[in-house]
């Protein structure tokens, strides 16, 4: 038997293997009710939501189709720059006319997805909707229509099930938070 990853410390878990499991099945669920009649391309941005699109899409029944995109923010590496984002792996093909789902691990200030929800509208797909697992509302600082969120979150940091910490930790199977500082 594979040895599960131990517990991260100074972290404590917020949403554990079957509660996000549960949750991705009623997305999907949604996703498959709303989309019944059509073949929508779900769009996945990376690096951290190739977890919860692996399980996501194999509770769809639908046909659809993937693709990846990258956006990188110049915050990464120097905090004193502006913040710009930029499409580090773009799509290799066209998307006007088809109905695409972007999907996302965590919104925080909706910079990220903005700027990606803008920069797919100009190409006239037929409809751009947002599914993200995890929706940290208090942090928002850009307006952002989000049609399938899997939960509310507090304004903590989390890592695991594909969230990272400096690139760790994205293998937990489930979802932890930073503890306060006592
Ligand atoms: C995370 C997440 C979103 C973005 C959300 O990506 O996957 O894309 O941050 O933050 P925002 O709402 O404040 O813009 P990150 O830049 O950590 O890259 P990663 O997915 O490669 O870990």
């Amino acid at each position: 038997m594979l040895k599960k990853p131990s517990k991260v410390q100074g972290f404590e878990i917020l949403y554990d293997e079957d509660t996000i499991k549960e949750r991705v099945a009623e997305l999907a669920d949604r996703i498959n009710l709303d989309y019944a009649d059509k073949t929508p391309l779900l769009l996945i941005i990376l690096k951290g939501s190739f977890i919860f699109a692996a399980d996501l899409v194999r509770h769809l029944n639908i046909k659809h189709k993937l693709e990846f995109m990258t956006v990188a923010s110049y915050f990464d590496n120097d905090p004193h720059t502006s913040g710009e984002l930029e499409l580090r792996l773009d799509l290799k093909r066209n998307i006007d006319g088809e109905d695409v789902i972007i999907v996302e691990d965590i919104v925080d200030t909706g910079k990220t997805l903005n700027y990606i929800y803008h920069s797919l509208q100009v190409r006239q797909p037929a409809s751009l909707e947002i599914v993200t697992l995890l929706d940290k509302k208090e942090s928002r600082e850009v307006d952002l229509s989000i049609k399938y969120s899997g939960f509310d979150i507090p304004n903590r940091f989390v890592i695991g099930y594909g969230l990272d910490e400096a690139g760790f930790f994205r293998n937990l199977p489930y979802i932890a938070m930073k503890e306060e500082e006592r």
